[in-house]
């Protein structure tokens, strides 16, 4: 298993898989993996030669100091999950000088609107700072294809925008969401979750699952009323947004189109860990 932590070296790794006509696969973290991570290694294995994984806490995508502190970092123990899969795996795990040299700021991007629904609005430069580390990574790594989970749709969609319209040579696939079997989604934050809150969370994804039957006959209106009672009844869970959206422009649904695709997302706080999910709908 080779662990590179600065851009030099890997990028000279990088130019002897090229040579080699080699195509490479790549998964972009932020470490503490989970068996979610593994699902989108495994599906990078189907179709690219080489795999690399990086693993790196972006700051510039956090908003909250105290989140971005408080973030699980487990290198040595992801390492370990991923030679499991393979000891072939190349992982960049570069410190935040090599990323950023010494200017720790992102940069200012235009997705054509998809930045300021949903996670854009509850966090601010959230995306600007996913598309200023997913850019820099794909200059680095230079990859064929990139696997990104559905657990954070809106970001699946951003990264589709950011490589049509910075016109990057790479294919991106996104992939389904992993599931606790209680039907929470997979996530790092997961691992801070206290027992009481651990327990309450699949909540979120039983709500979601009822919500998608709603929507077979109610209005997005009514769905969302419903899901909001359900909300302020809970004594653990805070709901922080749940919207029903096109999930091409992840714009609210006013009324529906028997045409259309859309996707009911949700935030939610378990205490003072925010968890997200989605489902589509139709
Ligand atoms: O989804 C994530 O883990 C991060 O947003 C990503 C894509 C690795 C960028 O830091």
């Amino acid at each position: 298993m080779k662990i590179f932590t600065e851009k030099t070296q890997i990028q000279n790794t990088i130019k002897q898989i090229k040579a080699k006509d080699l195509t490479i696969g790549f998964v972009p973290t932020m470490g503490a993996l989970h068996e979610g991570h593994l699902s989108l290694v495994d599906e990078a294995f189907k179709n690219s030669d080489v795999i690399v994984v990086s693993i790196f806490v972006n700051p510039t995508q956090f908003d909250n100091k105290e989140d971005l502190k408080k973030y699980p970092r487990t290198l040595e123990v992801d390492a370990k999950l991923l030679s499991s899969l393979s000891n072939d795996i190349i992982i960049y795990a570069p410190t935040v000088d090599d990323i950023y040299d010494g200017k720790t700021v992102a940069e200012h991007f235009s997705f054509d609107g998809l930045e300021f629904e949903m996670e854009g609005k509850f966090r601010a430069g959230h995306f600007d700072g996913v598309g200023t580390i997913v850019k820099r990574l794909f200059e680095i790594v230079k990859p064929n294809n990139a696997y990104f989970g559905k657990k954070d749709f809106q970001q699946f969609m951003i990264i589709k925008k950011l490589v049509e319209k910075h016109q990057l040579p790479v294919k991106i696939i996104g992939c389904e969401i992993h599931r606790e079997t209680n039907g929470l989604a997979m996530s790092s934050r997961n691992m801070r979750l206290k027992k009481d809150y651990k327990q309450a969370a699949p909540f979120i994804y039983k709500t979601l699952k009822s919500a998608k039957k709603k929507f077979g006959t109610k209005s997005a209106k009514k769905v969302i009323e419903w899901v909001e009672n359900e909300f302020s009844n809970h004594k653990l869970l805070t709901l922080e947004y749940f919207i029903i959206a096109d999930q091409e422009t992840l714009k609210p649904t006013i009324r529906k189109s028997k045409k259309k695709s859309y996707r009911a997302f949700i935030a939610v706080y378990a205490d003072e860990i925010r968890l997200i999910d989605n489902i589509a709908l139709n």
